[in-house]
């Protein structure tokens, strides 16, 4: 805490009269700090036909730099300590990682009440536009680029647990958080629940914070965070891709059923291509619809070391198969789980609901937490 304190105050002086946009590359951080005016005139004054989207930190813009360069700005919209706190996370962490799948960080500002993350642009913008949004009509994600899209986020995420140093857990991997450069190639982003994980440890108790849904169970009940919450809601992630439903869903009467709660059911009858997404019309490979399925099984499972790690996921998935002789266990571990659910409804497919399932536990252990638009 002291030094990200440190960091936030660090990050006021450098921003005071600044000029020009400074270069970093060759200290400590690889990223761009901006002159106010120039992200004013690249964004037309945050003008609302620039904006993209709205998420929990504030808006995201699109502009076009002086030179040419399409950027992403995303502006904090309310300058609280923990809106602060979330904005030099990431920039601490984005500044600290390079990796083909992770959403590159261009620069910021940050002076008086102005609070500007600079990103590379993604113009086919997030996985849930082309899942669930505007996109999801026009744009028919075909079955090769899911596969695709989840080979490069775990990929990404396994940079993230793996290679990067100190280890960094994400905490908040989700469809929104998943971008696509020009090519569908996905780009993780938001770090601003990021933790890094000192040497030698494998957990650490904390503040829950993310998003309803995509929440491993013993984060969201004890604050224990591992690499493996990851993997949990990377689970949630492969089953959205493949199935284009979101991981919560409001049956009637307001119980809400979560996205494996509703798979369980088929995956018991081995109706694999009712979890498909309907408007793939049939068109994907069967061996491997089954396989992604098994693998997004394990990722869920509700003890996270039964999980996978991201490095095995992506072999996993690039091999499209899992370990010789996993298979029995697999079903094994799929048919304990369903014991807890009851799945009555389990051929129903009711419309889903769409309120904001985004939430930040307050305090943890007290079961105080809301739904919530903004972060608090
Ligand atoms: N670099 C970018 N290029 C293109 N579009 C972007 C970029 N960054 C964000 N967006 C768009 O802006 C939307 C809002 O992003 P933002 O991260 O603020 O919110 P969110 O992911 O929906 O929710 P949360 O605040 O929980 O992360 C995204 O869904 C995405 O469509
Ligand atoms: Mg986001």
């Amino acid at each position: 805490m002291g030094k990200m304190k440190k960091f936030c105050e660090c990050l006021f002086c450098f921003s005071e009269n600044q000029p020009n946009i400074v270069s970093n590359k060759n200290r400590d951080y690889p990223w761009d700090i901006y002159n106010l005016k120039d992200l004013v005139h690249a964004t037309n004054n945050f003008h609302n036909d620039n904006k993209i989207g709205e998420g929990g930190f504030g808006s995201v813009y699109w502009g076009r730099t002086r030179k040419g360069f399409e950027i992403a700005v995303k502006r904090l919209k309310a300058m609280t300590a923990k809106a602060e706190m979330e904005f030099a996370v990431e920039v601490e962490v984005l500044g600290r990682v390079r990796h083909k799948n992770l959403l590159g960080l261009r620069g910021f500002y940050a002076g008086g009440d102005e609070r500007l993350i600079v990103y590379d642009y993604m113009p086919n913008h997030s996985l849930i536009t082309h899942l669930h949004g505007k996109l999801a009509a026009d744009c028919l994600l075909d079955w090769s680029r899911r596969i695709n899209i989840a080979i490069g986020a775990a990929e990404g995420i396994a940079y993230l647990h793996h290679e990067a140093n100190p280890h960094i857990i994400h905490r908040d991997i989700k469809a929104s958080n998943v971008l696509l450069d020009s090519e569908f190639q996905p780009k993780v982003a938001d770090f601003g629940f990021a933790k890094l994980l000192p040497e030698g440890v494998t957990h650490l108790t904390t503040r829950v914070k993310g998003t309803l849904g995509y929440l491993a169970p013993e984060y969201a009940m004890w604050g224990k965070v591992s690499e493996s919450c990851d993997v949990y809601s990377f689970g949630i992630l492969l089953l959205e891709i493949i199935s284009a439903r979101k991981p919560l869903e409001k049956l009637p009467g307001g119980v809400k059923r979560d996205i494996v709660q509703w798979a369980i059911p088929y995956v018991q009858k081995g109706a694999f291509d009712h979890i498909a997404d309907p408007r793939l019309k049939g068109s994907f490979d069967r061996e491997q619809l089954k396989e992604v399925i098994m693998i997004a099984m394990k990722c869920t499972d509700s003890n996270p070391e039964n999980r996978p790690s991201m490095l095995e996921l992506v072999d996993w998935l690039k091999g499209t198969g899992l370990p010789a002789g996993s298979r029995k266990k697999e079903i094994g571990i799929v048919k304990s789980a369903v014991d807890g659910y009851d799945d009555e409804d389990e051929d129903e497919d009711e419309a889903y609901d769409d309120e904001d399932d985004e939430t930040d536990f307050e305090e943890l252990g007290t079961e105080k937490f809301s739904t919530r638009t903004e972060r608090i």
